[in-house]
């Protein structure tokens, strides 16, 4: 059995990723593949608890180096439960969110540094990369509007309380933003960079390019 295809999603809170993963999956579906879609943190039933100890803003006084564990924890989870048994089986997984998101938030935006987050990504994820990570980076101001928007409008419907890291101050997640860059630049063959402020159809257009790219790379047609 041909191994699968890993795909992950990136970006701010707010850069239009969840738009978008559920897009790519119906475009995908409609090659007449079924991909695995997951998100992190979350995605497994401990999953699922790691994140709601993560972004409930109940939880305080969290020492960067735990926030920094319970993603990897988390992480560790999901790649056992769900990634590898997908990959192993031959599927598209769509991963919302994957170690890159812990180098720019974790490593940049706490200022706990890249080399330590890649360290521990190869001791506790046995250094599993993405074929492809599609990164979406609007300008920070666009980022910050639609995700203080979009926390206030579920806090409203659902009374969930997911707002700890957007608590943050702007210097925060201009770090996190710049960290981004700093990958892509770092990691071209991997990353596409998706910049600007696109419409939800021309940044839709550019992720299915790359993404039949990868596609027909390991010998799916499209
Ligand atoms: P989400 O709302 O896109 O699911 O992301 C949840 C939050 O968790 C988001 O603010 C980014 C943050 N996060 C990290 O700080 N580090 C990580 O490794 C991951 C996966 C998410």
């Amino acid at each position: 059995m041909p191994r699968g295809l890993f795909i992950t999603l990136e970006g701010l809170d707010g850069s239009g990723k969840t738009t978008q993963i559920k897009r790519l999956a119906a475009w995908i579906q409609r090659r007449g593949l079924d991909p695995v879609v997951t998100r992190q943190p979350g995605g497994t039933a401990t999953g699922d608890r790691i994140r709601a100890l993560l972004l409930d803003s109940r939880s305080t006084a969290l020492a960067p180096m735990t926030e920094l564990a319970l993603m990897f924890a988390d992480r560790a989870q999901a790649i056992a439960e769900v990634i590898e048994p997908a990959l192993a089986a031959g599927k598209v997984v769509l991963c919302d969110r994957f170690t890159d998101s812990t180098e720019a938030y974790q490593g940049g935006g706490r200022q706990l540094g890249s080399q330590l987050v890649l360290d521990m990504h190869r001791l506790v994820c046995g250094n599993l990369q993405p074929d492809l990570t599609l990164l979406l980076l609007p300008s920070l101001a666009v980022c910050l509007d639609r995700a203080r928007r979009r926390n206030d409008r579920v806090a409203a419907q659902s009374g969930k309380d997911e707002n700890r890291f957007e608590q943050e101050q702007e210097a925060f997640y201009q770090r996190v933003w710049e960290k981004y860059r700093e990958i892509a630049a770092r990691e071209p063959q991997r990353v596409a960079l998706i910049e600007g402020n696109l419409t939800i159809d021309e940044v839709h257009e550019q992720i299915a390019e790359a993404v039949a790219e990868s596609l027909i790379t390991v010998g799916h047609a499209c």
